[in-house]
């Protein structure tokens, strides 16, 4: 079995798919340790609860600097023996602490076509582009903000009667297939 973390800041629809698949068998020889979140108010914690996953709820705030925060997840990281950390709506960048101990071994997934639309609300800047269509990247994590080695990528249409609240739907089912099929692959 390898183990995984998933990371999380708000609503974690991608975490919640990621376990059910787990659930369903559908993601083989792969245990979830933990969902860790930034923000104690993040939805996913509710997601967790419902599938007895455990939490681990860590605000930098209440750390003396992001290296002591980062340290004190490797901590917990390697308490549970996690080889993979997965990141899923995780809105931070990754530092040297976490890079380190986890060189090769971070995955992200970015509601674009990367290496277009870094960053916050890409399926807004996507929309507003006048592009005809868009998607979601799963990337390698580095010391950017999504500017890791691009593993796999799914796109879909933007259509002219597409709104801000459709496109984000049809990214995130896209999303929903894409993560786990990488994670299939690549997580071993
Ligand atoms: C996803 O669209 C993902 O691409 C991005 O953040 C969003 C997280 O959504 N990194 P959710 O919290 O999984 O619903």
């Amino acid at each position: 079995m390898v183990k995984i973390a998933i990371f999380a800041s708000g609503s974690g629809s991608n975490f919640e798919n990621i376990v059910e698949h787990v659930e369903q068998g559908k993601l083989k020889d792969i245990t979830i340790t933990a969902l860790y979140v930034d923000k104690a108010n993040a939805y996913a914690i509710h997601r967790a609860e419902k599938h007895h996953i455990p939490v681990h709820i860590n605000e930098p705030k209440d750390f003396e600097s992001k290296v002591h925060y980062e340290h004190k997840l490797v901590d917990l990281l390697q308490q549970e023996q996690v080889e993979w950390i997965i990141l899923a709506g995780y809105m931070r960048l990754i530092g040297d602490t976490l890079l380190n101990a986890y060189e090769g071994k971070i995955l992200n997934i970015h509601p674009s076509l990367l290496p277009k639309y870094k960053g916050i609300d890409a399926i807004g800047q996507a929309f507003n582009s006048g592009d005809k269509f868009t998607g979601s990247t799963v990337h390698y994590v580095d010391s950017g903000m999504d500017t890791g080695e691009i593993i796999a990528q799914q796109q879909c249409d933007i259509s002219t009667d597409d709104t801000i609240e459709t496109l984000e739907d049809k990214v995130k089912q896209l999303e929903y297939n894409l993560y786990p099929n990488v994670i299939a692959k690549i997580v071993k």
